[in-house]
């Protein structure tokens, strides 16, 4: 079994400080992933944002160095393409030293509709997206993880509950939710603990998209955006990436397995 400390004694500032790891966030471009890789470089990490549109990638990645002072860089993955999957875990120990942190980010929610409607390469795609690119993308990181580490998946409260008209989608993230606790068994002895957040209704870019064809599609997710118990407003990124950050830093050590909602209550409505 792994050698995890105990933290009793170690100070607040230290236990968030992600000073001297290097933190990899997948699909990082944009949304969520891009709140993740702010939060996490605020917190020390040197960040990589890698997303399949490097352009993108590296807009942002300058943006956010520029804000929190760090080190944020733009990168090139397909996480429906292992070899650049395992390219960038590579390149991210070649050039800093060590991999410690590491978001499966990238997801697709393209419009969908009646289960009965679904098309084959529909279906194959969804899952190669979210189910398989987080897959590899887990298990590429792991190789690096040396010194053990964190990785974070992006669930979905429909990884946790059901909803009409995104079946495949819906699938797909439950699929993120049962991956996320078996490999937090398998990589345990690595000393790599693998969570997931499972995000309510957040307005992000991809959201955005998506909120008139899903609604073409009878799903009308504007009339769900502050269906929650909180406020009278949809999540925003950073909702998220507050959440990650815990589940990245040491203040979540001893926290293996788990899958966090974070949908200022909205599964329970
Ligand atoms: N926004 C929400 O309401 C919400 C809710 C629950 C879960 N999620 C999950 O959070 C994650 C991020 O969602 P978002 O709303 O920020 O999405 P978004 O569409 O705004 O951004 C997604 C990013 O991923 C990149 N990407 C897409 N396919 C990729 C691939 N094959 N390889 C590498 N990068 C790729 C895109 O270029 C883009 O930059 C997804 O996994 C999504 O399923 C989102």
């Amino acid at each position: 079994m792994p050698s995890v400390p105990d933290h009793t004694e170690t100070g607040i500032g230290q236990l968030v400080s992600l000073a001297g790891r290097t933190a990899v966030v997948t699909g990082g471009a944009r949304g969520i992933g891009a709140a993740i890789g702010r939060r996490l470089a605020e917190a020390g990490a040197v960040v990589v944002l890698a997303d399949l549109d490097l352009d993108a990638a590296s807009t942002t990645a300058a943006q956010l160095a520029h804000e929190t002072g760090g080190t944020v860089v733009g990168a090139h993955v397909d996480v429906t393409d292992s070899a650049t999957l395992a390219a960038v875990a590579e390149r991210a120990v070649a050039e800093t030293g060590s991999l410690d942190i590491w978001i499966n980010n990238a997801g697709i929610f393209p419009t969908t509709g009646p289960a009965i409607d679904a098309a084959d390469d529909f279906i194959d795609t969804m899952m190669r997206v979210n189910l398989r690119g987080t897959f590899a993308g887990t298990r590429e990181a792991a190789k690096q993880m040396t010194a053990g580490g964190a990785i974070v998946n992006l669930a979905s409260i429909t990884g946790l509950s059901v909803a009409a008209g995104i079946s495949a989608y819906v699938a797909s993230k439950h699929a993120v939710v049962g991956l996320t606790k078996n490999l937090a068994l398998e990589l345990a002895p690595l000393n790599i603990r693998v969570n997931a957040v499972a995000p309510g209704v957040i307005l992000t870019p991809g959201v955005e998209d998506q909120l008139a064809p899903l609604a073409a599609a009878g799903l009308d997710v504007r009339s769900r955006l502050s269906h929650n118990l909180l406020a009278d407003r949809a999540g925003v990124p950073d909702d998220v990436a507050r959440v990650v950050l815990f589940l990245c830093s040491d203040l979540s050590a001893w926290v293996t397995g788990v899958v966090v909602p974070v949908d200022a209550g909205a599964l329970l409505r």
